[in-house]
């Protein structure tokens, strides 16, 4: 008897297997190894399948991700994490246009034709997490690649970016991006703020934890009006009064605070920013305060020395006036003194 069970459940683990190494499980897909999606078969209808998850299968989008004669067109999420991914272009989502959810993390990208996800109108949430490989430039150019695009993303409101060691970002590269609300762009080597000032009025959110950001652009409240939560921990933030007061005034909630902390000046060094007593820079440290002390040392000066010339002054006109005005009163009267004779 249990031999016999051993002998079905054997033939039919050898059965999924002979099928290739794609298993469907009701709504969801999960394919494994190289060249698995083709062992998909033709006659079969994968219209069921929403979900697919494809895992060390060393795709390369510049190519069709799904075979021909295969219909997974009511595919919404692509788990496509850890296929050693090279290049994408838009053929490989051509045939997979109602696809909300593209997971792309842990690859090898260094190569994207222009507008690889124009097909993807459909498209909420873009992750894509210790994806990109090449060098500073190549990086830069990708990433304006992929939204710089005939498709306006509407729905496109999350984009994760994280640990792909990105040194720069042209500061257009999330315009074309209607319906963006969440950027994460933690553990980068980004240096700068440098977003262009009229995108993003509808970011939420913004992660840049991790990053080589020292500066804090004034204006950040105006360019970003709708954001909510933003994470700078792990920056080496400069902390001058004019960034202190900034990070102090808003009513967006700062993650990770704790982690949160200044590089510079000196005196700061370590110190956690949102422990800083709004204080701080209302003591003579303060160089707007020795600016307006310096200024009311200047006036004082002035006001002392007009004071000096004024009474020189007065003391000179008094001198020269007393002669004449008795001299004239004396000839006056002796003018006058005979006629009462
Ligand atoms: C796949 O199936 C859908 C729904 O039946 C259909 O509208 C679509 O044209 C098919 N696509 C292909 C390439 O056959
Ligand atoms: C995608 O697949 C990876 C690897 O199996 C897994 O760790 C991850 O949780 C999956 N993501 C989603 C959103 O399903």
């Amino acid at each position: 008897m249990i031999e016999k069970v051993l002998v079905v459940v054997i033939i039919g683990v050898v059965g999924a297997y002979a099928q290739g190494s794609c298993r469907t499980d009701q709504h969801e897909m999960t394919c494994r190894g190289k060249n698995s999606l083709h062992d998909l078969k033709k006659d079969q209808d994968y219209l069921e399948v929403d979900t697919l998850n494809v895992h060390q299968a060393k795709l390369d989008l510049t190519d069709d991700l799904v075979p021909d004669g295969i219909n997974l067109s009511h595919l919404t999420l692509l788990n496509a994490t850890d296929n050693q991914i090279t290049r994408i272009g838009r053929r490989g989502f051509d045939k997979i246009r109602n696809m909300q959810f593209l997971y792309l993390s842990i690859n090898q990208i260094s190569h994207s034709q222009p507008d690889p996800f124009q097909a993807l109108e459909k498209l909420k949430r873009l992750e894509m997490n210790d994806a990109l490989d090449g060098n500073m430039e190549e990086k830069s150019d990708m990433l304006r690649n992929f939204f710089h695009s005939k498709n306006s993303f509407v729905h496109l409101a999350q984009i994760e970016l994280n640990k792909n060691k990105i040194e720069g970002i042209y500061p257009k590269t999330f315009c074309g991006i209607q319906g963006l609300q969440r950027l994460e762009l933690s553990n980068n080597r980004i240096p700068s703020f440098d977003f262009a000032r009229t995108c993003l009025k509808e970011l939420k959110a913004l992660m840049l934890a991790g990053n080589l950001i020292q500066k804090i652009p004034a204006d950040i409240w105006d360019f970003l009006p709708s954001l909510s939560s933003l994470d700078i921990s792990n920056n080496p933030i400069d902390c001058d009064c004019a960034t202190i007061r900034l990070l102090s005034g808003d009513d967006v909630v700062f993650l990770n605070q704790a982690d949160t902390k200044c590089a510079s000046p000196p005196e700061l060094e370590g110190k956690r920013i949102f422990e800083l007593s709004r204080d701080y820079c209302k003591t003579t440290r303060n160089p707007r305060g020795k600016a307006s002390f310096f200024q009311f040392l200047v006036l004082f000066v002035i006001a002392v020395g007009i004071l000096w010339l004024y009474k020189k002054y007065r003391e000179r006109t008094r001198h020269m006036s007393s002669v004449p005005v008795g001299y004239t009163n004396l000839q006056h009267e002796q003018a006058v003194e005979p006629e009462f004779v």
